[in-house]
């Protein structure tokens, strides 16, 4: 048995070096039930003791699952007074990249998964961020070819893709909103100029990458105000992003991919001193949101919805839940190390063909009907019949009319991005996922948000073994992920909403709490609350200080790597039924409120 147990805390960031100790941060972080400050109302009172007692929110009429108390407030707002799921997540969206800068932001990307109340239909928006048209598929490589190390890419203008997020707030408004546009960013605009108390997860954040956020002079002056990092309670303004915000607001979001904003993007891109990038004004003038089909796998009495490609997320968790369809999970149970061999090995399976076959599908060709069908899917699920842990994992051969010969990606993806689940009063349910990939993206800041690191979301070698990566750069080019915005729906009703930041975990947190959900009986707080047990690669990681440690012996014995460790997703969800019931993820600041 190998049972690492991953030492958290102060002493870990210390000895990790200010970049990885983001990370390490981002797993400590203290929980906070109120961001605070210039406080929210004391309408989430209730919601904030249910949360801590690890009890669902119930609501009838309109529900909203999201990262921090004052953007549930501003989406709450927008939705009491009649707005629908799309206004709300206008004016949550613009409260997030504010108050949780390090996760999502008009510098970002995203992806939103629609079910219309109306028609009943399902689709998706990408609103991800693109590769600048000059950028090459070694963009990531120094000058022999070799792939750069993961932060010397990241921080600086060389990640900086086009971001996709404001152009997606107006698509999905456009589409399906029923609010005045500029309304929906008052309370962002007021919370800017105002100030907004620091909450305890930003604060111990920015000073876990206190060094990267000085290496550029307006992001240190903002973050680390006179050298000193923000604390919890700190009072925080922000009147560039008010201005940014209010520009959206008065002229709407082509004037971010226009004029003096893109000029201002771009030039901070370009020279951002070292390590600069290519993005130019031509790449954020044609940028567009792309709808796409949604891409649906059947799970027990449910069809689960999400964002196909460039995620890998829809795929994943579908296969995942395919390849366990003929398995008795509830008579199993949550305790069952059987259980988690299954669900771990279903898991390894998925992310061997991802790494393999998932890229932006409007570069290469990918598989999806493939890797998703029954036949496929129950071929692969032999692979399952032994006892212990499979020794070794590879792709398989999805049926496709092109022959494919790519390579395997090993693109690192590290835990970071928000989570927005919303339903309405008019039956419309809205999941999306936003990020700006790494905490605190490139680092560089443009008119009072930060700009994305996606790029980093590629490969960097452009080849394995002589064969092309799916995943590799090209210009325009939308790279991989893993986030998975996901609807699941029973008789074309919404059922549940669900989502969660946390790099390529997104995809096992997701998963776990489907399972939870549908095959454990759990309620969505529970479902969310239960502790991770994650598979991606082999390694098995448990979650550090819970009651899942209990299987970290009998995983061992079964012939799994363990890893204790934090495992700190994100996830919102709502649960749709009789009424609604919601559910916050106890490991960040957010909240589940309703009406
Ligand atoms: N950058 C996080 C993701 O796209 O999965």
């Amino acid at each position: 048995m190998r049972l690492k147990i991953l030492v958290t805390g102060m002493l870990l960031i210390w000895a990790l070096g200010p970049g990885q100790a983001q990370q390490a941060a981002d797993a400590v972080a203290p929980e906070t039930s109120g961001a605070g400050g210039i406080e929210t109302s004391q309408r989430l009172a209730p919601a904030r003791a249910l949360k801590e007692a690890g009890q669902p929110v119930a609501a009838q009429d309109w529900m909203i699952a999201a990262a921090n108390p004052h953007a549930v407030e501003a989406g709450a707002r927008v939705l009491a007074q009649g707005g629908t799921a799309a206004d709300a997540m206008v004016a949550v969206q613009a409260v997030l990249g504010l108050v949780e800068p390090q996760s999502s932001g008009l510098g970002g990307g995203a992806f939103l998964v629609w079910h219309d109340g109306a028609t009943g239909g399902i689709t998706t928006l990408d609103g991800r961020e693109t590769a600048p048209l000059a950028a090459t598929p070694r963009l990531f490589q120094d000058a022999e070819g070799q792939p750069l190390k993961f932060f010397d890419a990241v921080v600086g203008g060389r990640s900086v893709g086009t971001p996709g997020t404001p152009a997606l707030m107006a698509e999905a408004h456009a589409r399906w909103g029923r609010a005045d546009w500029a309304g929906l960013f008052d309370e962002a605009i007021t919370l800017a100029e105002d100030g907004f108390a620091v909450s305890p997860r930003l604060a111990a954040l920015i000073a876990g990458d206190a060094a990267r956020l000085s290496r550029f002079a307006d992001t240190r002056d903002y973050f680390l105000p006179d050298g000193v990092p923000l604390a919890a309670g700190d009072i925080l303004r922000n009147p560039e992003y008010a201005g940014t915000l209010r520009l959206l607001a008065t002229r709407g979001a082509r004037a971010f991919y226009t004029g003096e904003m893109a000029q201002d993007i771009t030039e901070r891109v370009q020279r951002s001193g070292r390590n600069s990038g290519v993005l130019a004004p031509l790449d954020l003038a044609i940028y567009r949101v792309k709808e796409r089909a949604a891409t649906c796998a059947p799970y027990r009495a449910y069809e689960v919805c999400g964002m196909g490609p460039p995620s890998s997320g829809a795929v994943a968790v579908g296969q995942i839940l395919g390849l366990l369809e003929g398995v008795d999970l509830a008579a199993l149970g949550a305790d069952s190390p059987e259980a988690w061999r299954l669900i771990g090995d279903a898991s390894r399976l998925a992310f061997a063909d991802r790494g393999r076959y998932l890229a932006d599908s409007d570069f290469v060709p990918v598989p999806v009907k493939g890797l998703l069908a029954g036949d496929y899917l129950a071929e692969r699920a032999r692979l399952l019949g032994g006892d212990d842990a499979l020794p070794e994992v590879s792709p398989g051969s999805p049926e496709f009319d092109h022959a494919l010969n790519w390579g395997d990606d090993s693109a690192i993806e590290l835990p970071s991005t928000s989570h927005i689940s919303i339903y309405d009063r008019f039956g419309n349910a809205l999941s999306m996922t936003t990020t700006i990939e790494n905490g605190f993206g490139s680092r560089l800041m443009v008119g009072g948000f930060l700009l994305n690191n996606e790029l980093t979301d590629f490969s960097f070698a452009s080849h394995d073994n002589g064969r092309p990566i799916a995943n590799r750069v090209e210009p325009g080019k939308r790279p991989r992920s893993s986030m998975a915005p996901t609807i699941l729906r029973r008789d074309g009703k919404p059922v549940l909403i669900i989502g969660s930041p946390g790099g390529s975990r997104i995809i096992g947190y997701v998963a776990k709490t489907i399972i939870a959900w549908a095959d454990w009986g759990m309620d969505v707080q529970a479902a969310i609350s239960l502790p991770h047990l994650v598979n991606r690669f082999g390694a098995y990681d448990i979650e550090a200080g819970t009651s899942a440690e209990a299987l970290a012996e009998p995983l061992a014995a079964l012939g799994y790597e363990v890893n204790l460790r934090d495992l700190t997703s994100g996830l919102h969800a709502i649960e749709v039924g009789e009424g609604l019931r919601g559910g916050a993820d106890p490991r960040r600041e957010g909240l589940a409120y309703g009406e």
